[in-house]
């Protein structure tokens, strides 16, 4: 573990729907609509989480069957329980190690490639999973550009209080989140012509408490930051962001890019 996954907290699939699952749903939505996926199709979602791409699979793609895989052992089981569809089965699993087994029509990813270590290596995994003429497809958050506002937000405000927050930022994380670096990514990976486009929804708070207690709850890179904090630091960061974002209703826009290609 580096001093950046540190943080990268990937358990209790109740605390990350609050937090990333219920707008990853929403997401996912907006890239089934992009994506036109063939119906009937046996599918592969990498990184599955706590279920919100098979969810979304299942109510608007008709798939023949879809194989569902997470490295966190809390998620596969949160997912498996929540979806309940004998479509879908759920296995512990890693995006650079897929089943020897596994030959889906499409194979997608949520959010997730930005935190695997090798991703050219998980994208030739894929490939190799697709039946010929199978398509591949994933979306990340914008974040170099700010895209995914909340978290954004979040980490601009902890830099300004915690000079190692900075680091930790997405946004310098993850700079091949942009259409450039993913054309790049997909040629390393020796994926041709892949279609690259955004993809946007709102993330909507009632009031700053609502923008807040899902950073406290520890699920996911922000949260896991946010709740390693001394008590002191984590108020004086939610007194800076309550001063930045007013008391709500909050209305931040969350950019993601949507990529696809065939094998
Ligand atoms: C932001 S969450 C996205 C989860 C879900 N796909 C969604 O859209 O809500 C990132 C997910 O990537 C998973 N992940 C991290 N490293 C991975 C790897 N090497 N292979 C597959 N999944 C991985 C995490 O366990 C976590 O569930």
């Amino acid at each position: 573990m580096d001093r950046f996954t540190e943080f990268d907290a990937w358990s209790v699939g109740h605390n990350y729907e609050q937090y990333m699952g219920r707008w990853s749903r929403q997401l996912a939505g907006r890239f089934l609509d992009w994506l036109e996926p063939p119906r009937g199709a046996d599918w592969l979602d990498i990184g599955c989480g706590t279920g919100a791409l098979t969810g979304a699979i299942l109510e608007r793609a008709a798939p023949r069957s879809i194989l569902a895989l997470d490295p966190s052992a809390d998620f596969v089981a949160y997912a498996r329980r929540a979806v309940g569809d004998d479509r879908a089965s759920f296995i512990v699993g890693d995006a650079t190690a897929l089943p020897a087994t596994a030959s889906v029509d499409v194979a997608a990813a949520a959010l997730v490639l930005n935190f695997v270590p090798d991703r050219v290596a998980a994208l030739r995994q894929t490939q190799r999973v697709l039946k010929p003429g199978g398509m591949l497809a994933f979306y990340v958050w914008d974040y170099p550009r700010g895209g995914m506002e909340m978290i954004d937000v979040f980490w601009k405000a902890a830099a300004e209080i915690d000079p190692h927050a900075a680091a930790l930022d997405e946004a310098l994380r993850f700079p091949f989140c942009t259409d450039a670096g993913l054309a790049a990514l997909c040629r390393d990976a020796g994926l041709a012509a892949p279609d690259i486009e955004t993809i946007e929804i709102d993330t909507e708070f009632a009031d700053f408490e609502a923008f807040w207690h899902p950073f406290t709850l520890g699920a996911g890179p922000a949260p896991g930051y946010c709740t390693k904090l001394p008590a002191e630091a984590r108020e004086a960061l939610r007194q800076r962001l309550a001063k930045r974002l007013g008391n709500g209703p909050i209305r931040l826009a969350a950019r993601a890019w949507a990529v696809k290609a065939r094998r």
